[in-house]
């Protein structure tokens, strides 16, 4: 059956610890320099409405190792939506590739996409998540975890405005079991809708969720200390409203890491603004793990990639090639 990866709710706790499990498995190979061509002759193509550096190349490089091949369609290169309908973009892309991956500006756009399409689609951002890179998050967060801790027992606070990966995280975070506490200025918290999502996975998973404007009270027993950006293009004209209500209380800096447990680790998806959400200092500093976490978009992808299109690869026997190649080279030999 096919299935998109457009939200981490789609998809039990089991199913998204299955995922990780096998990014694990990629990535002990990818170190052994042996990664199995899972995804040899198949075909990713990558749709880009927005400029992006990890998950671009994570999906390229991941599909290389795979043994297939990715094509890059960045932003304004071919007619989604414009010129042509998104369903028949999907029809068409669909026809030619083998799975989808795509950052749209709105998540509408990347929901119409895998309503028409016939080969997964894959979500690479949209405006309201980001489901692969916190993916990759809880895998990161599970590598460094404090001994002996098992991933229910994690506790995980996001300081900063309810980005699009604040919204993932949340999801997937108290999908898992874990404690989730969100810290902000109170017009900047996540909204109620979203909450909702959050409590519901909580009443079955056994986690909790804190939203909370106290900064150092949030950060006080936290295994993991998550920002990102304060603001994005197309915020501008809020900056200045935006870096009063922020700062200094809400930037990770060393004063704050000061309230939390010496062993708590500081993660960021990246791109940061230094100096704006974060330090140098703590961005750079031992706490810090945002180049693990960088790292692991590669593994998480290969995971991902192998996860939804393997099983839908025609793996043809070599008798049949071979039948195939024979009758082409007859033909061939036949001149005109
Ligand atoms: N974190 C993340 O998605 O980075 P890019 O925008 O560079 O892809």
């Amino acid at each position: 059956m096919l299935k998109h990866f457009i939200q981490t709710q789609d998809y039990s706790k089991q199913e998204l610890l299955k995922i990780i499990e096998l990014a694990r498995l990629l990535k002990a190979a990818d170190k052994d320099g042996a990664c199995p061509p899972l995804l040899r002759g198949a075909s990713l193509g990558m749709i880009f409405e927005e400029p992006s550096t990890r998950t671009r190349i994570s999906f390229e490089v991941a599909m290389t190792k795979l043994g297939g091949h990715a094509l890059y369609l960045k932003p304004g290169e071919i007619h989604l939506g414009a010129r042509e309908s998104i369903a028949d973009t999907a029809r068409v892309v669909s026809r030619m590739v083998d799975v989808i991956e795509a950052r749209t500006l709105t998540h509408e756009t990347i929901t119409e996409l895998a309503r028409h399409a016939t080969v997964p689609v894959i979500n690479g951002l949209t405006d309201y998540n980001h489901p692969t890179q916190v993916l990759c998050d809880v895998l990161t967060m599970i590598e460094h975890a404090p001994d002996g801790r098992k991933i229910e027992d994690l506790k995980v606070t996001f300081v900063g405005d309810a980005t699009n990966v604040c919204s993932s995280l949340m999801w997937i975070c108290t999908r898992m079991g874990m404690d989730f506490t969100h810290a902000a200025p109170k017009k900047y918290q996540v909204p109620a809708d979203w909450v909702k999502i959050a409590r519901t996975n909580c009443e079955t998973s056994g986690g909790s969720l804190t939203i909370t404007d106290d900064p150092a009270a949030a950060v006080a027993e936290a295994d993991f200390i998550y920002t990102d950006l304060w603001w994005w293009v197309g915020q501008e004209e809020e900056i200045p409203d935006r870096e009063a209500a922020f700062m200094p209380d809400f930037q990770v800096n060393a004063h704050l890491l000061g309230k939390a447990p010496t062993t708590a680790k500081v993660m960021h998806c990246l791109p940061a603004s230094r100096g704006v959400e974060a330090t140098d200092d703590v961005l750079d500093g031992p706490q810090s793990i945002i180049f693990d976490q960088a790292e692991n978009r590669l593994h998480a992808e290969k995971a991902i990639l192998v996860w939804f299109t393997y099983p839908h690869l025609s793996r043809p026997l070599d008798h049949l090639i071979a039948h195939h190649k024979d009758r082409v080279d007859a033909f061939l030999a036949d001149g005109v």
